[in-house]
Order: structure tokens, then sequence, then C-alpha cells
């Protein structure tokens, strides 16, 4: 044994990972992150939503509620609470959970409860939340158990802590829209991209602005340095340039998808309450963060020396005061403050750029006695000047944000309102379609940024309906009228949309006829509008002549499933039947937010062949991972997949990897001729296509084709689909793979809504 493992043993050298030695390897672990092993049987894993809908129904959440309100106000000697009240650091806490969403490609946010896992647990923008969740809220999910999940519960304390400081009274606090539903992840994820930086709150982020108002931050990255939430509150870099860190708040909140409106409710009304904490300067006080912290922290971080290290010592960002004189009550304080005054900057004693009323301001005031009215967290009849950042002057000086925070600090009330409802957009954002929200606190109003699906206010098709829609889809297929790719193309358009990062997207709805959708080039308009046009004289005769109707989105999904039925009868397996329910309904263009959906458009979508333009920072194969992910396909159900959409013909405007003489028969000629000895492949077109050829034909195929037989796990994969004994389980493997896409967004079957 050598001297330096054995002073080490905590640490064994780390073996070498593939990735060390090929970093450009596709790395499939994306795929099967956070698997059900990976937590404790009792505890539901995301698969399991129903499991966590029937443990929350046995939370008597009125209990709960008033639990966390008493452990709001009890202050634990190991974390004293400002001002007596865990308040606002609770709802800093479910902020930086539910504030990492990002639009573009709902990653991030609350609802998997990962600011208790690595990175999050650790970035410097959430020192000290970690105290909130052991201090405030580890006794009541303790008690609670897996009645509530930790993603729930923090959201949850996030909307105690603002019923309890909003109202005089707590038996008057009405409790504020809630939905759970959140299910914990018990493993870091593998799929979000946070940043290449390899150091805390460096930015290797900006690169060229495409229009003067932007920021230049890449995506789909949603903050502006690395272990932020969202800007730096000093300013860009640092930098205390009021109207430079107003364009970063609105591409960042932008990112979150938050209007303007909504951004200034948001900021003013969180800083309402609170402080910072800067005691003294964080680089020569504060320990490691949990992640690298002592294994005697047990699972703590920024351990702080300077003094007693907690209470009025506390270093957090390094930011020291508060906005309002009444930091654990809603009022208008904070937009008082903002207009009341002329700022000037200042240094907190921890070194960091903060702004506080000018000496002119101060004197026109009445004096220090008069502005110095903000109260000490810790110590009785001490009081102190209120600050802003840099980022909360942003709101005064913006030419946009200026207008609504004076409007707001003229109507108290709209405030109120407009913060009430963005700070449930924020906590909700993530969450998917209210059938997914449970509980007593869900709000009936419907909102368009939850893509409203509507309820069936009509019977749905039975059996024998969709035995006479079949046959009249097959008609269709028959007399050529339809392609059996025509229809798989677009159902499988439809389906694909999904997304389990935030819930959005699917089949349901039958969106793919609306705007933006339908205009999409991955969806090769021509072909979708001409199956759309037969489907919808398909519904409209269907729906004359019965008193059940069918929606679109069922029409859509039924037309793949016929297809594929028909496809694989051609192949010589004649009994196939691919599994429908029905039930889906159509939602109207007024209920579609075009903007919102234009964020799920594929640029790349590899299951179809297709590379948009603009995509040059993902590799084809690796942004081909992220679709999968998005649909939570297994790598055996991303090979099957593409194998079967090959031979299918369901390529956007292509023929690239269709490689077999039968289009449109369901076969696995993909992985045969694919992995066939005697057919070699060169690059074209500068490696973007390949062409492949025998002795007897060739192939034009890309990239993505290419990666099934070239990367070893998923060549391994291939070849078990290629063999002899295959062909029956690809089909049967296909057809669950296909119909698992296409039932990905039915939560109106694992959690009904009724129509009243
Ligand atoms: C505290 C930055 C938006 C709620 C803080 C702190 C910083 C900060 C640096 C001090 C942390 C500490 O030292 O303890 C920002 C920036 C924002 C922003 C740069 C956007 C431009 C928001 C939003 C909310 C919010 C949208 C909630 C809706 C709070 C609360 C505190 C706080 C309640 C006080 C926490 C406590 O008293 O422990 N914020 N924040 N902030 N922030 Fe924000």
């Amino acid at each position: 044994m050598s001297n330096t493992s054995a002073k080490c043993p905590y640490h064994p050298p780390t073996p070498k990972t593939i990735r060390d030695w090929w970093p450009t390897t596709l790395d499939l672990r994306i795929l099967h992150q956070d698997p059900p092993p990976a937590r404790p049987s009792h505890v539901p894993h995301p698969s399991q939503y129903a499991a966590y809908a029937a443990k929350f129904s046995g939370c008597d959440l009125y209990a709960l509620r008033d639990d966390i309100r008493r452990a709001l106000i009890t202050s634990h000697p190991a974390w004293p609470a400002d001002y007596g009240h865990y308040g606002p650091l609770m709802i800093r806490l479910a902020w930086h959970s539910a504030g990492t969403y990002r639009v573009f490609d709902g990653r991030g946010g609350g609802n998997s409860g990962n600011i208790r896992l690595a990175p999050l647990n650790s970035w410097p923008d959430n020192a000290n939340l970690d105290k909130a969740r052991r201090y405030v809220l580890w006794p009541i999910k303790q008690k609670y158990g897996q009645s509530i999940s930790w993603a729930d519960l923090i959201i949850l304390a996030g909307n105690v802590a603002l019923e309890s400081m909003m109202y005089e009274r707590w038996e008057e606090a009405e409790p504020l829209w809630f939905g759970g539903g959140r299910i914990d992840a018990f493993a870091p994820e593998e799929d979000v991209f946070w940043g290449n930086e390899g150091e805390w709150l460096k930015d290797d982020r900006h690169g060229e602005r495409e229009r003067e108002e932007e920021t230049g931050l890449k995506k789909p990255l949603g903050a502006t340095q690395m272990g932020l939430i969202y800007v730096n509150p000093e300013g860009p870099g640092g930098n205390p340039d009021i109207l430079s860190s107003a364009k970063d708040i609105r591409e960042t909140f932008s990112r979150m998808g938050m209007t303007d409106l909504e951004t200034v409710a948001l900021i003013a009304g969180g800083h309402t309450f609170g402080k910072t904490h800067g005691a003294a300067n964080p680089s020569e006080h504060v320990g490691a963060e949990p992640e690298g912290a002592p294994i005697e922290e047990m699972g703590l971080g920024w351990k702080n020396k300077y003094k007693s290290g907690k209470g009025p010592d506390t270093i957090t960002s390094g930011l020291e005061g508060a906005w309002t004189a009444k930091p654990a009550q809603w009022d208008n304080g904070y937009f008082d403050n903002l207009f009341k005054y002329e700022w000037t900057q200042s240094k907190s004693p921890g070194g960091a750029t903060q702004w506080i009323p000018s000496d002119d301001s101060i004197s026109a005031s009445g004096g220090m006695d008069a502005v110095a009215i903000v109260p000490d967290a810790h110590v009785a009849g001490v009081k102190h000047l209120p600050i802003m950042f840099t980022t909360d002057l942003a709101l005064r000086y913006d030419p946009i944000y200026g207008p609504i925070s004076k409007r707001f600090h003229m109507n108290p009330d709209e405030f109120k309102n407009a913060f009430k409802r963005a700070w449930y957009k924020l906590c909700h954002r993530d969450m998917g379609p209210k059938s997914r929200h449970l509980g007593p606190w869900v709000p009936k109003e419907d909102f368009l940024w939850m893509d409203p699906i509507p309820l069936a206010r009509y019977r749905i098709i039975d059996q024998n309906d969709i035995w006479e829609l079949k046959n009249e889809v097959l008609n269709l297929v028959h007399s050529s009228m339809l392609s059996i790719s025509d229809l798989v193309k677009v159902a499988w358009g439809a389906a694909s949309t999904y997304r389990c990062t935030d819930h959005r997207g699917g089949a349901n709805g039958g969106r793919i006829r609306l705007a933006p959708q339908r205009d999409w080039e991955v969806n090769d308009p021509p072909t979708l509008h001409k199956v759309l046009n037969k489907l919808e004289n398909l519904q409209r005769s269907f729906n004359s002549n019965n008193n059940t109707q069918v929606s679109i989105a069922d029409l859509i999904v039924l037309g793949g499933n016929v297809a594929i039925e028909e496809a694989a009868r051609q192949s010589g397996f004649g009994d196939i039947e691919v599994s429908f329910v029905p039930g889906r309904t159509d939602a109207s263009q007024s209920e579609t937010d075009i903007d919102s959906f234009n964020a799920l458009r594929p640029t790349s979508d590899g299951f179809r062949n297709y590379e948009g333009p603009g995509v040059e920072s993902m590799l084809p194969e690796v942004a081909l991972l992220d679709r999968a992910h998005f649909l939570t396909l297994t790598a055996p159900e991303l090979v099957v997949l593409v194998g079967g959409l090959r031979v299918l013909n369901a390529n956007t405007n292509s023929s690239n990897g269709v490689l077999t003489n039968r289009p449109g028969v369901l076969t696995n000629d993909f992985f045969m001729h694919l992995l066939d000895l005697n057919t070699s492949w060169v690059p074209m077109e500068g490696g973007k296509l390949y062409k492949g050829t025998s002795p007897t034909q060739s192939w034009i195929a890309s990239r993505i084709d290419l990666i099934f037989a070239s990367n070893s796990q998923l060549r391994a994969i291939s070849e078990a689909y290629a063999c002899s004994d295959a062909h029956e389980h690809f089909i049967k493997d296909f057809v669950n793979a296909w119909t698992k896409v296409c039932m990905l967004d039915r939560f109106d079957l694992s959690h009904p809504v009724h129509a009243d």
C-alpha cells in the first residue's frame, strides 16, 4: 500500500470511467437515471403517480398546514429564526426550488425535490437552504412520511409562509392555491445541463446576441452564472449596472416562462419579506458546501466560523440588510422604499455591492432616525437603513419594469393579486395539466400556461365504435387515400411532443391541428394537412351519425394504431392489436398559447431523421437521447422505435435510414441492413450523411442511423433485433413502445377530473 492511499482511507483512487477515456461517447445514463431500486420500496417512483396520489390522499393537509405554521414561528437554537419567523427563509427555499425551471426543455423546477440532492443542494446560490430543510422541515417530513413528498412539502411550506405573513391572524389566513403531486428524485439528475463551467459563479455561457435586447445567454440555460438560480443580485458579473441587470432579469425570468408583469410581482413580492445575510466576508469565514463538507457535518454545509456563525453573524449571500421595515409581514414597504429614496452604492460588511438611501435622500426624508427604520433581525432596539440590490433597482429604472412597479405601488391590491397568481404559476409551471394537481387547494380556474385540455362533455366512443372507426381508417389506406407512413407520421408527430420534464405536450388536446404545431417543418405540413383533412371528414361523419363523439386527438392516435396493425399484418403477423384507450379531447386555439408551445418545437428529431436549422450546439444523436428522455424511453425502447419508424417510412421529408425494400411493412429490416457485413459506409456531405454500399444495393443514412451500429451499447440491442429469432419480438416490442408513447399524457386516466 502506498503512503498516499494509507493517508486517505476515505478516498480510494477513482477508476477511470468510459467517458474519461472517450469523452464524446454517447452516454445512455440519461435514459436509466434514478431507477426504482434506487429508493426504498415504499416510496413511489415518478412512474408511479397513482401510488403517490393514494398516499397523498391520506395526508391530513389541514393538520400539516398548522404544523408547518407552528414550525415557522418556533426558532431552533441551531439556526435562530430572523425576526422570530422562518417564513422568509422558507419562501426563498420554495422559490429556489421552483426557479430553476426553464421553458426550453422543461427541466429544473420544484417538481422533483432535486434541491435536496447534488448539485443543487450545494450551489452557492442555495447557501443555507440546507438549514431550512433540516431544522424547519425535517421534523415535519418525518412525521408525515410518504404522505407528502419533500418536493410538495417545500412548495407547501413556501405557501404557508406567505399565508402566515399575509394575514394578521392565522385563523383568518386563507390557503393559497396549491396542487400536490410532486414525486421526489432519489438520485442526482443526469439529464439537466446546468452549464460547462468548472468553477462556481463563472460565466462561459454568453455568446453572440441575435438581437439588441437579448443577452446572448446560451440555450437552454436559465441562469447567468454557474451556481446561480437566475441572476447576480449585484448586477451582471458583479458589475452594478442597473439597466444591464434588467436585461439579465428579463432573459432569465422569461426562460422561467414569466412575463414582465409576473417578474416584477415576484421579485417585489419576494423581497417584501426577509433579509439578506452578509455579516462578514464569505471567503474568509465560510466552509465547504454540503457535498464537499466534512463527514461530521452530516450533510450540512457552509459552516460559518465568524463569531457565532448564525443569527446576527450569518453569512449567506454576503449582502446584508432588509428591504422593508416589517420583513415578516406583507405590505407595500418594498415599493414605498424603492420609489421614496435615491439610492447610492455601498458595501455590505461581507464586501458585496448593495444600495442604500443617499445622504441627500436621508436628509430630505427627515434624517437618519426617520430612514433607519428596519429592525435588526435578532437584537431588539437596533435599527438599520433599508437596502436594495442592483436587481431591485432594475424594477424602478428599466423602462418596462418601471411603469409596472409604479402601477403596483399605486394599487396594492393589484400587486398582491398579481403576486399570488405569479407565485402559483412559478410553483406549478412544471407540473403539467390540472388533472395532475392534487388536494383541496387546486384552483377552479384554468390557466393558459397549463395547456388546458377540455373535459369530455359527451359520451366517448366504446369498443364497437372503435372497430367501426378502425375500419373506416383502414378503408382510407386500402383505397390509397392515406398511406401507412402518413398515418404513423401524424400520430407520432402528435404524441412525441410529450416531455416528462414538465409534463407538457402529447397527443391529448389534438393540438397538432392548431398553430403553432400544424406549421412546424418537422411535422411535414403538407402530409399533416392531408391526413387531418381525411380524419376530420371521418370525425364529422361519425359524430353526426352517432350519439357518441370522437375527438380528432383520439382519431389521430387510432389512425397510427391502424397503420401499425396493417404494417404488421403485411409482414406476416396478422393478429397484432395495438391497444387503444379512447377519451382524448380536443383543445381549441384559444386554449393554446402559441409562444409557449413553440418551446416544444423539436429542432432536431432523430426518430424522424429530422435536422432543423440551428441545432449545431448538440450532436443529432445527443439530441435523440434528449428526446428519448422526454419520452421516458429505455434504451431498448429507443432502439426498437427508431428501427420501426424507419421501416414505416416515418421520416420528415427524406428516406435517409429507411433501410428496407418494403417501406411501410413492419419488419426488422433496419437492423438487418444496418448490421450487414457486406455493406460499407462512407461519409458524404461533410459527415452529415453516410452512403452505404453492398454488392447488391446502396443506402443513404444519417449519423442517427449509424449510431445504432457504432455505439457498443446501442449495437448490442440492435444485434438482438437483427437476429433470426427476433422478428416477432421486434414487432411486439415496437408496439409496446409505441403504445407507451401514445399513453404518456393520459393523466386523465390515472387521476380523472370529472365534469361538473
Ligand atoms: C433573499 C437575490 C428574486 C424571495 C435574497 C437574497 C438574495 C436574493 C441575494 C439574500 C440571501 C441571503 O443572503 O440570505 C434575488 C435576486 C432575484 C430574487 C437576484 C431576482 C432578480 C426573488 C423572488 C423571490 C425572492 C422572485 C420570491 C418570490 C426572497 C426572500 C428572501 C430573499 C423571501 C429573504 C430570505 C431570508 O430572509 O432568509 N434574494 N432574489 N427573491 N429572496 Fe430573493
